[in-house]
């Protein structure tokens, strides 16, 4: 295994911003009497906001209209925007940004591949934002993990072959979307025990110890 480039997911890897995608459905869904609690969450992490919506509608007691969707997407994401505006680089962890600048001294190249259509707000809220060597995101794919395309893209722009970047993760979607794009992967916080990830970590700096 000879890794040169690391693909970073966002939401609940870099920072904790999917807490703030579940307060945001939940409060969407409370107000329209869906039931929605933090086990079917787990199933929204990689996913797509449409996507995330249809798992959330498996709750509901009747079919809601593409318009009605649109405006229950909307709405979820103007409530998921005023969670970010008051992010700030304090919101990244000294553990998260002191492993980044060492793994970048170590000659990596570093890349996020995001699903989220909010990744460049939210990088440059924490100041991240010219950090990256490539940003791979929602606004640049048709398909989102477990898809492997987000990766693939971020992997062309770092112009490294997907055999030789680690994809680092919290989603089981995108654990999947990782092995289904021959990269390696890590799998953090909710995939630290998910038997599809090649390397298992509790904490952000053990990535160093894996290149
Ligand atoms: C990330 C998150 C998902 C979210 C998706 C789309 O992959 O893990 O939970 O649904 O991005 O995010 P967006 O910000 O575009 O609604
Ligand atoms: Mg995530």
């Amino acid at each position: 295994m000879e890794i040169k480039g690391i693909i970073f997911d966002l939401d609940g890897v870099i920072c904790s911003t999917d807490e703030y995608h579940y307060q945001a459905w939940k409060k969407m869904a409370d107000h329209e009497g869906i039931y929605f609690d933090r086990k079917i969450n787990e199933r929204l992490r990689g996913v797509s906001r449409a996507a995330s919506l249809e798992i959330i509608l498996e709750k509901a007691d009747r079919q809601y209209s593409d318009e009605e969707k649109l405006e229950m997407m909307t709405k979820k994401n103007d409530l998921y925007k005023e969670f970010l505006s008051s992010m700030t680089e304090r919101d990244v962890s000294s553990e998260v940004s002191d492993t980044l600048n060492a793994l970048r001294a170590k000659g990596l190249k570093l890349a996020i591949g995001s699903s989220s259509q909010n990744t460049k707000l939210i990088l440059s809220r924490i100041g991240l934002l010219d950090f990256f060597d490539g940003i791979s995101d929602g606004t640049i794919i048709s398909q989102s993990k477990p898809n492997p395309e987000v990766f693939i893209k971020a992997a062309g722009i770092l112009q490294l072959r997907n055999e030789n970047c680690f994809v680092v993760e919290d989603a089981e979607a995108g654990i999947d979307a990782a092995v289904a794009g021959g990269f390696h992967s890590i799998g953090i916080g909710s995939a630290s025990s998910y038997d599809k990830a090649e390397y298992k970590i509790n904490s952000f700096k053990e990535i160093i110890d894996l290149v």
